[in-house]
């Protein structure tokens, strides 16, 4: 058994995708989804369930990291896990929307990313991509400033020559915000040549403003599929075919 922890979670799509997989593979196995208003209570939780591995979502992601019985890999250095799993009675934290992103931008030819966001999802992927990081507000900054990237709120923004613009915020998952003020990202959207969204399940109006400018767009679902194929290998504990298995999770994902 496993499950996703968010909260929402309702409109995850990692249950459908991953039972799915499961059934074209003939694997005995589940995955559900469970809301968690706590993230504290994440690893008695994941005890508790007696579930082999998880992914986690907003806005526990944090918690997921300060409270794994050990991190590795990437996700040491993000701050950030989205991936849960149980090896010899230890839940081992695990990041795979960092390695996940970086296979959506491989094609792209870009210079300057910027990120628009700084949360969970931010850490995993600024920490691969070297990006610029803008953010509403300043505190959740700090991690990043101490790390050496350079940061700004809207207030101190300074337009370059960014080329790939990404959205980690969840503006536009259940409304119609823009993850940064209008004027601010048309003045950005000018100069650059690609734009991917985390969000998925909606054309967020990111994307849609990015389109206008006639940039080149990823939505969500790359991300959902790429960290998912390896958040799966991490559960059976082998690596897999990745373009096969790419292609069973579009099949359910694009109806
Ligand atoms: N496609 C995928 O597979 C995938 C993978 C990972 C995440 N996601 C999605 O990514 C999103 C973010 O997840 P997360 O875990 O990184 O969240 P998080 O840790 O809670 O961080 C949220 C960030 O978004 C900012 N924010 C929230 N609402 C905003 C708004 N209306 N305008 C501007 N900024 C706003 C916050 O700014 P403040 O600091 O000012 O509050 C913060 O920087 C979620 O929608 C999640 O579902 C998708």
């Amino acid at each position: 058994m496993f499950v996703i922890f968010g909260n929402p979670v309702s409109h995850s799509k990692s249950p459908l995708m991953h039972n799915y997989f499961f059934k074209k593979m003939n694997l005995n196995h589940c995955y559900g989804r469970y809301k968690l208003e706590d993230g504290s209570k994440i690893i008695d939780k994941f005890k508790e369930l007696k579930i082999k591995g998880a992914n986690v979502t907003i806005p526990h992601k944090e918690w997921a990291y300060k409270l794994a019985d050990e991190v590795r890999g990437v996700a040491k250095e993000m701050g950030a896990v989205n991936t849960l799993v149980l090896e010899d009675n230890k839940v081992i934290g695990y990041n795979t929307d960092g390695p996940g992103f970086m296979e959506i931008i491989k094609e792209f030819d870009y210079k300057k990313p910027l990120i628009i966001g700084a949360g969970g999802t931010a850490r995993a992927i600024s920490y691969l991509l070297k990006a610029d990081i803008v953010n509403r507000s300043e505190n959740r900054l700090n991690f990043f400033k101490e790390k050496g990237f350079n940061t700004y709120t809207w207030d101190n923004f300074e337009f370059k020559d960014y080329d790939l613009i990404i959205n980690t915020t969840s503006a536009g998952l259940k409304d119609d915000s823009l993850p940064m003020p209008k004027e601010m990202l048309e003045k950005i959207f000018k100069n650059a040549k690609y734009a991917v969204d985390v969000v998925y399940g909606r054309e967020t109006p990111f994307l849609k403003l990015a389109k206008k400018y006639n940039l080149i767009t990823r939505d969500g679902l790359y991300l959902l599929v790429y960290q998912g194929i390896l958040a799966m290998e991490l559960f059976l504990g082998k690596k897999l075919n990745k373009k096969e298995v790419e292609k069973i999770y579009f099949e359910i994902l694009k109806d």
